[in-house]
């Protein structure tokens, strides 16, 4: 797979992710299924929306012991998402577990891909919640390299980790990075930003655009935007 947009589809119901989804006529976008619609609509919305031609990034952040992340995604898997992911957090045996779960018997699997510290996460929480004393971005650089011996795909980064993660994973270790926003669009509840083209610039693989596709007045010209900023 190339360089893609995925639209966040952080809808709470499958009506409104398909009131959303049918304006698009041409393309059909890579769609982002986080928690809240999974959990609101079940497994059959992944179905629903694969039948529709999209491909899907199954975003539900495994954690848990090996064996049961292990057996759930195998489950994942028979829903044939393209990517998934999990927390780094979790170890890694439990991401090797991860793997050989989602492998399946024609040794096919969807991409997996790892969540290092998530980005609600600062320095001050990470060393008094966690007792992780190190430098926060050392920790993702580490957490990123653990993905990567584990036989991981890529991580969810942002756009100005990208360039550092290859460097240290190497140029094929996939990089998907939120946190995208228009030069000259909102920047919401996002920190630190970067426009489409930027992130194509600095080497992200993958861009997960939310708001600023499916809050916009013409979501289908924002995301044919994105592509052309991004991809083309
Ligand atoms: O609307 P917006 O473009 O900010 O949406 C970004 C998407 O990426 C949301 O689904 C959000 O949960 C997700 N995300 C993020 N930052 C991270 C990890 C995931 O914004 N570090």
């Amino acid at each position: 797979m190339g360089k893609d947009v995925i639209v966040a589809c952080d809808f709470a119901s499958a009506e409104k992710t398909f009131e959303f989804l049918d304006k698009f006529k041409g393309r059909k976008p890579f769609v982002k299924i986080g928690m809240e619609l999974f959990y609101a609509e079940g497994p059959q919305i992944v179905k629903e929306i694969k039948k529709r031609g999209h491909k899907i990034f199954l975003d539900l952040k495994l954690h848990d012991i090996p064996n049961t992340v292990k057996k759930s995604m195998a489950v994942l898997s028979n829903l044939d998402v393209d990517i998934t992911n999990l927390h780094a957090g979790g170890t890694i045996r439990m991401m090797e577990a991860a793997i050989e779960g989602l492998t399946r018997e024609d040794g096919t699997r969807p991409l997996l891909i790892a969540v290092t510290q998530l980005t609600s996460t600062d320095q001050e929480s990470m060393e008094n919640d966690l007792l992780i004393k190190e430098p926060i971005d050392k920790v993702v650089m580490h957490y990123a390299h653990n993905a990567k011996l584990a036989g991981l795909d890529g991580v969810v980064c942002s756009p100005l980790e990208a360039g550092k993660v290859h460097e240290i994973c190497g140029e094929s270790f996939l990089t998907i990075t939120p946190g995208v926003r228009f030069a000259d669009g909102d920047v919401g509840d996002q920190k630190r930003v970067m426009t489409p083209a930027q992130a194509k610039e600095i080497g992200s693989d993958y861009i997960v655009v939310g708001r600023p596709i499916t809050a916009a007045t013409d979501p289908v010209a924002a995301y044919e935007r994105c592509i052309r900023e991004f991809v083309d």
